[in-house]
């Protein structure tokens, strides 16, 4: 199989941490075609989306150790038709551009996308969560997307709560998270100001603050609906994010049995609207946001559980890709018989 992954850049991984890497490394040492690209190499030549990616040249011996790995990979520069992929992980992070998209919509109907570009293209922000219909809040956290900053205002007047949550829309890795504190309410218009721009083309998230923050959030991995692992980020000292990024740690966690049923609950939604490898973000029994690109924690969870999730995640890619060869070998098939029978 040729299997692509559209990745940020190959000079920043960091091979230790990186989950993406030992996807790659688990591709590649079960014999498959590994190739990177990133945005930026999509092209388009006579009508058809091809891309300038490199490939993993081939090794006679494969270090076990990640690292080693990493570095003894030498990359080899091709310009194909992406529709040679079978499969494509988008591995960037959020927000993507709707034109890369665009791109992969030539070839969505022929090459395994994870996440599907339809899927991405409905969860590419924190507005997804919106389509689990959940007015009672029953796993989902009270929350509020408005460009207006009156709107705001008046909800966070109207709170019984103290504290609140303030975040972009499309953020990631915890960037602009904020604490919003009535008693700092001097604060709120310029904050505000500085969230909303006068066209009113932006919005902001406004969230009630969820009680047992300070423990952290988990971060679960769903693949195919189900979840494969799941591990508590604590944040630093000082920070209310819990986020690697921002200096979060990672701790060992087993999930109650009630976060496992509402992972269950959202796993059948995630899997129709086309969200195989999922990053699910919760407090206590509440989803904060669903990451679909580029979800990270494998790394994490295989270290804290002697766990090698990647092997779960690559048998995913190579059952999809059989399956889609199955459904095509059997059109085919159909076609043959159906034109013999018009003779
Ligand atoms: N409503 C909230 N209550 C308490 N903590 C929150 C809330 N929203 C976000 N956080 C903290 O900030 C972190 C980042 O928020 P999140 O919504 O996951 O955005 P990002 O996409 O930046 O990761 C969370 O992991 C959590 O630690
Ligand atoms: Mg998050």
């Amino acid at each position: 199989m040729h299997i692509g992954f559209m990745i940020p850049h190959w000079d920043h991984i960091d091979p230790i941490k990186s989950s993406t890497l030992t996807v790659i490394k688990e591709c590649f040492e079960r014999g498959h075609t590994v190739s990177i690209l990133y945005t930026n190499n999509l092209t388009v030549r006579n009508n058809i989306v091809h891309g300038f990616i490199k490939t993993i040249a081939k090794m006679e011996k494969i270090p076990e150790n990640i690292t080693s790995f990493y570095k003894k990979v030498q990359l080899e520069k091709n310009f194909i038709a992406l529709h040679a992929f079978d499969c494509l992980m988008l591995r960037k992070d959020p927000p993507i551009n709707p034109i890369v998209l665009n791109f992969l919509d030539a070839i969505k109907d022929e090459v395994i996308i994870v996440n599907d570009v339809d899927g991405i293209r409905k969860a590419n922000n924190k507005l997804y969560t919106t389509t689990f219909h959940d007015p009672d809040n029953t796993y989902l956290p009270v929350t509020h997307v408005s460009g207006s900053k009156k709107f705001i205002n008046k909800t966070i007047n109207e709170s019984p709560s103290e504290k609140m949550i303030l975040k972009p829309l499309d953020g990631s890795g915890g960037r602009g998270v904020i604490v919003l504190e009535k008693n700092a309410k001097e604060n709120i218009n310029s904050l505000l100001d500085f969230y909303i721009d006068d066209q009113g083309d932006n919005y902001v998230i406004l969230q009630e603050f969820i009680q047992g923050a300070d423990e952290g959030d988990v971060r679960v991995l769903m693949l195919d609906g189900k979840f494969i692992g799941a591990y508590n980020r604590k944040p630093a000292e000082g920070e209310v994010r819990a986020n690697m990024q921002t200096g979060g740690s990672a701790h060992k966690y087993t999930l109650t049995e009630s976060q496992k049923k509402i992972c269950k609950k959202v796993g059948s939604k995630l899997v129709s609207d086309g969200l195989f490898f999922v990053g699910l973000d919760m407090i206590g029994d509440k989803i904060l946001e669903v990451n679909v690109l580029n979800p990270g924690g494998i790394t994490n969870i295989n270290k804290l559980n002697k766990l090698k999730l990647q092997k779960k995640v690559v048998d995913f890619i190579e059952d999809k890709v059989h399956e889609k060869i199955e459904k095509r070998v059997e059109l085919e098939y159909l076609l043959k018989r159906l034109n013999k029978l018009r003779e």
